[in-house]
């Protein structure tokens, strides 16, 4: 199947496998290279590896498209981090928010939304969102690895993004921790101060807790229900 983007899927996935055990920034390179304007790189503001991804793509270009999905819900931290990246990268990453104020989300489904149906809150407050960045997109560059948790441990280095329809770029799915915290530290990243607190992957205030030295890197998320994934990444 050819897709809009010019790209087949088989395409995509060949492409993917020639860049196993390569560098991150050669995929950047390539994203940037066969994109241009039309590839936007989504950050949280919470992991490691997003923080990575930024500081290698703003070392490759000055126009990066940054943007991130504010639910409104985000830790002062992440506020914060981004001011940091912002001046420390001369980008002004652009905000995603939900239809819905948290005020009238409350009216409209019940107050703590979150606590009830986080699938519908996550959906209302992150995929919709994500769904309006991405128009006009051809590809978005994520910060997701195959060592987080069970569920993305197959995920491709460049793959067809088949509920948003376009090409998802993953350069850092072959990274483990290891390489992303030196990285880090040997390039003085800015990163969010909540991950020196127990904190190992960072969403919203109310679905994301601090959680304990071996613990997979997802675990704080949506503590006590199956919930592993906020519908970014299934
Ligand atoms: S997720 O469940 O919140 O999506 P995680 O925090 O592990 O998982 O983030 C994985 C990747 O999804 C991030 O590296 C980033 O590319 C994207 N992402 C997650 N949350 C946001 C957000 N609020 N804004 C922009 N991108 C995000």
């Amino acid at each position: 199947m050819r897709t809009h983007t010019g790209f087949g899927v088989e395409e995509l996935q060949r492409i993917s496998e020639s860049f196993e055990g390569k560098r991150p920034e050669e995929v950047l390179r390539w994203a940037f290279q066969t994109f241009g304007n039309k590839v936007g790189l989504a950050s949280s503001f919470g992991g490691a590896s997003g923080a990575v991804i930024l500081d290698m793509a703003a070392k490759i270009t000055s126009d990066v498209n940054v943007f991130y999905l504010d639910t409104d819900f985000l830790f002062p931290e992440t506020y914060e981090l981004i001011k940091e990246s912002s001046q420390r990268y001369g980008i002004t990453p652009v905000a995603y928010k939900s239809d819905l104020t948290p005020d009238e989300q409350s009216a409209k489904h019940g107050a703590a939304l979150w606590s009830r149906d986080p699938d519908l809150c996550c959906d209302l407050r992150k995929v919709q969102p994500n769904r309006k960045a991405m128009a006009g997109l051809d590809a978005w560059i994520t910060g997701i690895r195959r060592d987080q948790n069970l569920g993305r441990k197959v995920v491709g280095i460049v793959e067809w993004d088949e509920k948003f329809g376009l090409v998802k770029v993953n350069p850092v799915a072959h990274w483990g921790k290891k390489e992303v915290w030196d990285y880090i530290l040997a390039n003085n990243v800015p990163y969010n101060a909540l991950l020196d607190q127990g904190y190992k992957s960072i969403g919203c205030t109310y679905c994301t807790s601090p959680v304990g030295g071996d613990a997979d890197d997802r675990d704080g998320r949506w503590v006590g229900t199956d919930k592993t994934e906020c519908g970014l990444h299934t």
